[in-house]
């Protein structure tokens, strides 16, 4: 029988038996691929990993929790979401399917305009509610990390509204939320023709005062020729810099601006999206350290066909992440496994590449690496145990919602059913 866990339940103890992911963990001895592992937790971190038969003796009385030798990777991390908005743009996919392009439909007024209108109507309580059910769909998958923009505000208030949400839905769920500021990801329709007047409120009006009010992680931007420029997206993230605040970019999606090796330049956690990245592009990312996050959730729903030059990326050695991208018009995505699996289907990521993605290259992409994304002693204690015989089935099955037993922050937040 499954059952919603205690929310206060603390995961301290041994679990064991259990399956380490290969390339997920860090060993305090070598363990071998079948043996059985164990994982101890105390005060919320993991303090050792290792073969069972290797527990060393300190640990050897502390309660064991039946791993059932389920396979254990660390929790999944979400690094792209615009989780918080109002309504939904179902119309949208309607229209496209009747032959509307995205670009045709944001022209027109629909796009990323509509849910503003939608998201400036609600109150905070109501996109908390609308949020929270989306939020659980992807934890109950085994996320313990999940990035929030904004964007959807393009005001003041509104964008306050909306990270203002984002925390509390990390409060309220137990859950690592962090926020990007994404004031610049479309011109509010007040501002038609002043994108210059724009940007200049979102860097020297929104983002000083978001920023002094703890609501922001990091700064984006949509460059695109259907958003904003390099100049207007180097003037933001100019502004960041000067909060000392890490910069992303919505970049290349449909066309390529060079806004990658601009976000390079400047440092970038992360370029997102990057289906028409360069290889100046790739070689400036390389040079930063920058991530590439991929999100096939978009392109399917786009029905794109460029494919970001994954092999490139590979050989250049850029870190690649994988996220839901989660939002109402071009990516609708409640499920990271999904995600890995397009990952590997339409962008031909290998299944260690797509597990690292959703894993270890999406902290990075966050800043989270010392936190999230790998099974290491001294860890805050972040992981699931899945109910599968080899870590390819997590990128294998389509939509399964496995029954996993989830950590979250020290916390058993979901516990499988007892297996046969
Ligand atoms: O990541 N590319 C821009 N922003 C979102 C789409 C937002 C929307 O259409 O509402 C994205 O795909
Ligand atoms: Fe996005």
């Amino acid at each position: 029988m499954n059952f919603e866990s205690d929310p206060h339940a603390s995961a301290d103890g041994r679990w064991q038996p259990v399956r380490l992911a290969p390339g997920l963990f860090q060993a305090d001895q070598v363990v071998a691929e079948q043996e059985p592992a164990c994982i101890v937790v105390q005060q919320g971190r993991v303090v050792w990993v290792g073969p069972q038969a290797a527990v060393p003796a300190a640990y050897a009385s502390l309660p064991v929790h039946d791993g059932q030798q389920m396979l254990v990777t660390p929790g999944l991390v979400d690094c792209h979401t615009h989780l918080v908005y109002g309504g939904e743009r179902a119309n949208e996919f309607a229209m496209r399917l009747a032959g509307a392009s995205y670009e045709d439909i944001a022209r027109a007024g629909g796009g990323i305009v509509s849910s503003v209108q939608h998201t400036r109507e609600a109150t905070e309580d109501a996109l908390f509610a609308a949020a929270l059910p989306r939020l659980q769909q992807l934890l109950d998958e085994g996320v313990t990390a999940i990035e929030i923009k904004s964007g959807y505000g393009l005001s003041l208030a509104h964008e306050r509204k909306q990270l203002r949400v984002a925390r509390r839905l990390g409060q309220a769920c137990g859950v690592t939320v962090r926020t990007t500021f994404l004031g610049a990801h479309a011109l509010p329709p007040e501002y038609a023709g002043r994108s210059q007047d724009y940007i200049d409120l979102v860097c020297q009006q929104m983002l000083p005062a978001l920023a002094a009010e703890g609501l922001v992680d990091a700064v984006d931007v949509f460059c695109e020729r259907i958003a904003f420029s390099l100049a207007e997206t180097e003037q933001v993230f100019q502004a960041a810099k000067a909060l000392g605040l890490p910069v992303k970019l919505h970049a290349e999606q449909l066309s390529n601006m060079e806004g990658a090796a601009l976000a390079a330049r400047y440092g970038a956690l992360s370029c997102d999206h990057i289906e028409h990245l360069s290889a100046q592009g790739i070689a400036a990312m390389c040079q930063a350290g920058t991530v590439a996050v991929l999100l096939p959730g978009a392109f399917y729903t786009l029905r794109d066909t460029q494919v970001p030059p994954i092999a490139a990326l590979r050989a250049a050695g850029v870190p690649m992440a994988v996220s839901t991208d989660h939002n109402p018009g071009t990516s609708p995505a409640l499920s990271l496994l999904l995600m890995a699996n397009m990952a590997c289907t339409l962008f031909r990521l290998t299944v260690p590449e797509a597990l690292a993605g959703i894993t270890t290259h999406a902290a990075q992409a966050l800043g989270l690496q010392d936190e999230q994304g790998l099974l290491a002693a001294g860890r805050p204690a972040n992981f699931v145990l899945w109910p599968v015989q080899h870590a390819a089935e997590l990128a294998y099955w389509l939509g399964a919602k496995p029954d996993c037993t989830i950590v979250r922050q020290g916390r058993i937040a979901r516990r499988a059913a007892a297996r046969a």
